[in-house]
């Protein structure tokens, strides 16, 4: 996969078709959520056929005629927001890979339309819309390097995450993350407070890894 390539191409979509995602598209979905919630103690199912979405709210938040989504929970330990972000968006991207549109909705659906569904002692965090967008979306403001990165003299790997992290979804797309190199290999990430910002840092550190290239060993 160009993963660069996806995250440029992705945008979060708001508006979808009545196209129903074909059915060796969603078992090849399936089985690959299947495979990230074994490896990430995560219980992410496809639901299709159910719009759980807000009608009722114009403006941001708003996902129009969309009847799939991405149920995304997990083992509820003191991790589980970030690899809610970080699993999530590699759904997203393998999404995208398919031609697929999605857009993560922490806030704007119908919860108690919501399937509820999950192993005990896991917790549900949010949704991803998923299904075929009426177009494939625009390009939201961005940050720049400086902006983003508190280590400014930087190895090629490390430049090229952080070129990946400015193409990630964050929620109100506050972009609040923060990258640091500490040390030769160690990449510390920090968030201010916002909403599902801790989420957002799950995202952000998936593209960085991707964007590096190699398995990144983020600490303190
Ligand atoms: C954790 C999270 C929650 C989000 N919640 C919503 C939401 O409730 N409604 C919505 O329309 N967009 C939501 N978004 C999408 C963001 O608004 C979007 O990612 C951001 O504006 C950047 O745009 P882009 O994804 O097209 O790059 C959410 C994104 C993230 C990462």
């Amino acid at each position: 996969m160009d993963y660069l390539k996806l995250m440029q191409e992705r945008h979060s979509v708001r508006k979808y078709l009545d196209k129903a995602i074909e059915p060796e598209k969603a078992a090849e979905l399936e089985a690959y959520i299947a495979e990230l919630n074994e490896k990430y103690d995560m219980s992410l199912r496809l639901v299709q056929g159910e719009d759980v979405f807000d009608h009722l709210i114009l403006g941001y938040g708003m996902i129009k005629g969309c009847n799939n989504y991405i149920y995304v929970a997990g083992k509820d330990d003191e991790n589980l927001d970030e690899r809610a972000g970080y699993v999530g968006e590699l759904v997203v991207l393998k999404a995208q890979d398919m031609g697929l549109n999605t857009c993560w909705v922490g806030g704007f659906f119908k919860k108690k339309r919501v399937e509820y569904t999950h192993p005990e002692g896991h917790r549900f965090v949010l949704v991803i819309a998923i299904g075929y967008g009426e177009n494939a979306g625009t390009p939201s403001k961005t940050k720049t390097f400086d902006e983003v990165s508190l280590s400014k003299d930087v190895p090629e790997w490390y430049r090229n995450g952080i070129e990946a992290v400015l193409l990630a979804p964050s929620a109100i797309n506050q972009k609040k993350w923060k990258f640091e190199l500490i040390g030769e290999d160690k990449v510390r990430v920090t968030t201010a407070k916002g909403p599902f910002a801790t989420t957002d840092v799950g995202i952000a550190k998936c593209h960085f890894e991707l964007g590096a290239g190699k398995t990144v060993l983020f600490g303190e």
